[in-house]
């Protein structure tokens, strides 16, 4: 290091220990925070990998001390000194650093800082999310959120290896590309060489990594940043980071064992965790129907149990017309959940009205059966029949929802979810990995009037499923498309492609896309798989919610160090913002309103 610098750093703020007293050190740092017992200054000096306390003893030094007194929190310091065994009982043992301290003999003050508006050196302090986003450069000193980062980091590291090692390729695909449609709303980008027309930013490399398999690469991967318009939540954001990968000649078991593979070495080499492979498996239908969802959070109990045979012919006309209409009735058993108030049920049905339930029937389970305003509709063998179908025993509360198949497990699928909560039924520890397989190829949206796909239109059907096809029945088709759950959050998805033209046609002709409105749309892609497609197939994991979850946290903007609020603002530098009239008039763009 040149002599001329001010500093002269021989340690980091976080490895000085017992085993280094009297040695002399050079450290740099922030000011983390600074306590004047009476003219003896101490300081605690932060950097990347800790912090260190600093002592400035106005018997040994006073200028120095004097001087030291003046710094502040976030000052930038260089300092000389020599390490010190702490007597015993100032010892902080949560600390590498807590065992000494550096009596300091020289300090240079590199710059000072303003007033921190967050409170960098007390992270126990939740501050609010928009000052921090609005601060997010301090925000991210604070060293709960700098871990979070440096895992971020350590996990991509482990998962290039793992993909390097297992043959990937690594390959970029651009960020300014043809807007598809189907999916997610595009963020549009104009371009100035070619007024009028726009570039679309990737949802996802979809398109791109087919074709780079028709150009025979065989094993694509890309740690893809992905940009979606849609609504956010605490798992969502505007732009997010895929880890993406597409193989060829594979089928499912391929890609399910290689994911499984890539899961367990980042876990066990970023967290020391050892998970199981051959995660659980389940099909859409058997998840929805006991669970309620595609994504069943596995960490505990409470399945859903259809009992629409059970009252066939029920005296209660809510049932006997939920039954005609060809709805379903399904239970769930609250497991201790007898002694719920009034106002507790109260809440659980505002839960499942919330997802189309018309409304809730509980029954308590006593000594005396069952009892609760619907219990004298039912008939001593039906009660019966229900505790035993339930499992309920005595103490616990059957609640019951009638409705339309889709709502009734849907209402219970997330009424579910609140009694785990609320009984904290959820073993937080436990990581919960699932896949969920043949998924409907379709769904009806009512808002175009047609079917469109589940995943997208090149996801192969399931063999035995493609005769459906050609028939009336062609909703029922089944993909070859997967996802990967993990403690109730899909963290990833995928499917095996179709790489035969005339499937590809006749599904395009099933979401009532035209042939020239296909060449149109994807006429790059159909074209390029016109010239000898292997088969293939792939899948991308949200990597910010796998890290998300690893670290047990809620929110993906706490693994994210640039993220965006909820609706969709960098509080930090303001975008989006406005552009001047110029570069509005460059790319021959007027703002409706004149703006
Ligand atoms: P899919 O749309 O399922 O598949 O996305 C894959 C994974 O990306 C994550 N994800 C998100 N994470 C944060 N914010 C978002 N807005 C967001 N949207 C999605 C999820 C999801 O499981 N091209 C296909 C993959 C394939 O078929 O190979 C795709 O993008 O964890």
């Amino acid at each position: 290091m040149s002599n001329s610098l001010p500093w002269d750093r021989t340690h980091s703020c976080g490895e000085l220990t017992a085993k280094d007293e009297n040695r002399s050190v050079g450290l740099v740092g922030w000011v983390h925070n600074w306590r004047d017992h009476g003219g003896v200054v101490f300081i605690d000096i932060r950097d990347r990998e800790g912090i260190t306390q600093l002592l400035f003893n106005p018997a040994i030094n006073k200028k120095l001390a004097r001087k030291a007194s003046r710094l502040r929190h976030e000052f930038v310091v260089a300092i000389k000194g020599t390490v010190r065994k702490r007597p015993t009982n100032m010892a902080n043992t949560a600390m590498k650093t807590g065992e000494i301290e550096v009596i300091a003999a020289a300090l240079e003050v590199l710059n000072e800082s303003k007033t921190p508006p967050l409170h960098v050196f007390d992270y126990q302090i939740e501050e609010s999310e928009e000052l921090r986003l609005k601060y997010r450069y301090l925000d991210l000193r604070r060293p709960a959120l700098k871990k979070n980062i440096v895992f971020r980091h350590q996990v991509v590291m482990e998962l290039r290896k793992f993909m390097y090692e297992q043959g990937f390729l690594e390959i970029e695909t651009p960020m300014l590309m043809k807007s598809t449609p189907e999916g997610a709303r595009d963020f549009l980008v104009p371009s100035r060489l070619n007024k009028g027309r726009f570039y679309a930013l990737p949802q996802s490399p979809q398109t791109y990594k087919q074709i780079l398999m028709v150009s025979g690469f065989e094993k694509y991967f890309q740690l893809a940043r992905c940009f979606r318009d849609e609504d956010l939540r605490a798992d969502r954001q505007p732009e997010f980071t895929q880890v993406d990968a597409e193989m060829s000649f594979v089928a499912e078991e391929d890609i399910y064992s290689l994911f499984e593979d890539l899961i367990k070495t980042v876990f066990e080499k970023c967290l020391g965790r050892q998970i199981q492979t051959h995660f659980k498996r389940m099909s859409f239908t058997e998840a929805f129907a006991a669970y309620g969802t595609d994504k069943p959070d596995l960490r505990f109990g409470l399945p859903i149990k259809e009992i629409s045979e059970l009252f066939k012919k029920s005296p209660f006309k809510v049932f006997d017309s939920v039954l005609a209409k060809g709805g379903t009735i399904g239970a769930i058993c609250g497991t201790g959940c007898g002694d719920f108030s009034r106002k507790k049920i109260d809440e659980l049905t505002s839960c499942v009205l919330k997802y189309g339930a018309a409304g809730l029937i509980w029954l308590r389970v006593n000594e005396e059966g069952l009892q609760g305003p619907v219990a004298k509709f039912l008939s001593l063998q039906q009660s019966e029949a229900l505790i035993d179908q339930t499992g309920a025993c005595r103490g616990d509360m059957i609640f019951i929802v009638a409705a339309p198949q889709t709502v009734c497990f849907a209402s219970l699928g997330q009424l579910r979810l609140e009694l785990g909560r609320v009984k904290e039924l959820i073993q937080k520890e436990e990581f919960s990995l699932l896949w969920v397989y043949e998924f409907p190829l379709f769904q009806f949206s009512g808002e175009l009037g047609r079917y469109i796909s589940v995943h997208h239109p090149f996801t192969a059907p399931l063999e035995q499923d493609i005769a459906l096809l050609g028939s009336s029945d062609f909703y029922k088709a089944r993909s070859r498309a997967y996802d990967l759950v993990l403690n109730g959050t899909e963290i990833g998805g995928g499917s095996i492609r179709i790489h035969n033209q005339q499937l590809q046609r006749d599904i395009f002709n099933i979401l009532q896309i035209s042939p020239q409105e296909a060449q149109e749309k994807f006429g790059f892609l159909l074209h390029a798989l016109s010239f000898g497609a292997p088969p293939h197939g792939g899948i991308a994991l949200g990597l910010d919610r796998l890290i998300m979850l690893m670290l047990g946290l809620d929110s993906i903007r706490d693994v994210i160090p640039f993220p965006k609020t909820s609706a969709g603002i960098s509080l930090m530098d303001n975008a989006p913002d406005n552009v001047t009239q110029s570069q509005l008039a460059e790319l021959g763009i007027k703002l409706a309103g004149g703006g």
